[in-house]
């Protein structure tokens, strides 16, 4: 059976990912005031199973995934890495040998990209990156679609990221090339954006403006984004809370960008750290549309990696 693996924007063309979009804004439509358990008219992945691993925390990706794989048709299994062998040093790639003869998708949430990289050449199944201290891509196409959604033409708007350089500031990087938005970046040095990612995306074409505070990136921007200043896995957070603070999406900074702007926020927030409660539960908020295209988006994802 032919299949792909969803691991990072940057290594997909622009095509496939109009596609998965386009495909994720219809399905959405097409099951407008169903009640949420109910499988999509033709069943696209009806027999298949999606096995998710998880080493670290989630909710969103959790339920979503979980969803999806249902509306789809199919049915999920969900492991903490922590249950299963991989926890007490069985190797990625034997997991992966082994999980390729039971289900038809992996989703995995790692704390190395390595690992998924690792898993995914040794997988006989698609495997999709569920976020990884690198990127986040399941993420991204959410927030794309929701900007869409919200009317905005991706081609040539102006997306500002504040705060940490982190894993999703780095798949928002990945997509620029790939739908013709330019982003500004705006975080302290010591907090800017993986060199190599800013390489990466400027080698694409992709138009990537990196600044030293917030107010230069936001300026006149079509889209504010923050997230969390304190990953999983960063070990640093006090050090983090004071020097990003600076970074913080009030509604002083939100009115630098265009009177239209939307915020978005991957979530989880932390109302009074990295964004005020004014802005992220006021009317350019758009974080729990967001939320919810998790769901819409990865079943898209899901059948582009099935061949379905
Ligand atoms: N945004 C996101 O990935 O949320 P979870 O960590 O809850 O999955
Ligand atoms: N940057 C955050 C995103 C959480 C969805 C993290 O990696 O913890």
């Amino acid at each position: 059976m032919a299949f792909r693996h969803f691991i990072d924007i940057w290594q997909l063309e622009a095509s496939d990912l109009r596609a998965i979009l386009d495909q994720a804004h219809a399905m959405k439509r097409a099951r407008t005031g169903w009640p949420k358990g109910k499988v999509d008219a033709d069943a696209p992945l009806a027999g298949h199973t999606l096995a998710m691993i998880f080493e670290k925390s989630s909710t969103r990706t959790r339920f979503s995934f979980d969803m999806a794989i249902r509306q789809l048709g199919g049915s999920s299994i969900n492991a903490t890495a922590a249950d299963m062998q991989l926890g007490r040093g069985e190797t990625v790639e034997d997991t992966a040998r082994v999980l390729s003869r039971y289900v038809d998708a992996v989703m995995i949430r790692a704390n190395s990209h390595e690992d998924v990289e690792t898993f995914a050449e040794h997988a006989s199944v698609p495997v999709i990156n569920g976020l990884t201290d690198r990127s986040h891509p399941c993420q991204i196409m959410a927030d794309l679609m929701t900007l869409e959604e919200h009317g905005l033409d991706l081609n040539g708007a102006r997306l500002a990221w504040v705060g940490d350089g982190n894993n999703v500031c780095s798949s928002f990087m990945h997509a620029a090339p790939k739908f013709g938005f330019s982003l500004a970046v705006g975080t302290p040095a010591r907090y800017a954006p993986d060199d190599e990612d800013v390489e990466l995306a400027r080698e694409l074409q992709g138009r990537i403006d990196l600044y030293d505070t917030a107010e230069e990136a936001v300026l006149g921007a079509d889209v504010v984004i923050a997230d969390t200043f304190v990953s999983m896995g960063d070990a640093d957070a006090s050090a983090r809370l004071a020097e990003l603070d600076p970074y913080a999406v009030t509604t002083e900074l939100m009115s630098l960008a265009k009177p239209s702007a939307k915020f978005l926020h991957c979530l989880p927030a932390h109302r009074g750290e990295e964004v005020d409660a004014e802005v992220i539960d006021g009317p350019q908020s758009v974080v729990f549309d967001e939320a919810e295209n998790r769901l819409h988006v990865q079943k898209a994802i899901l059948r582009w990696c099935c061949g379905k």
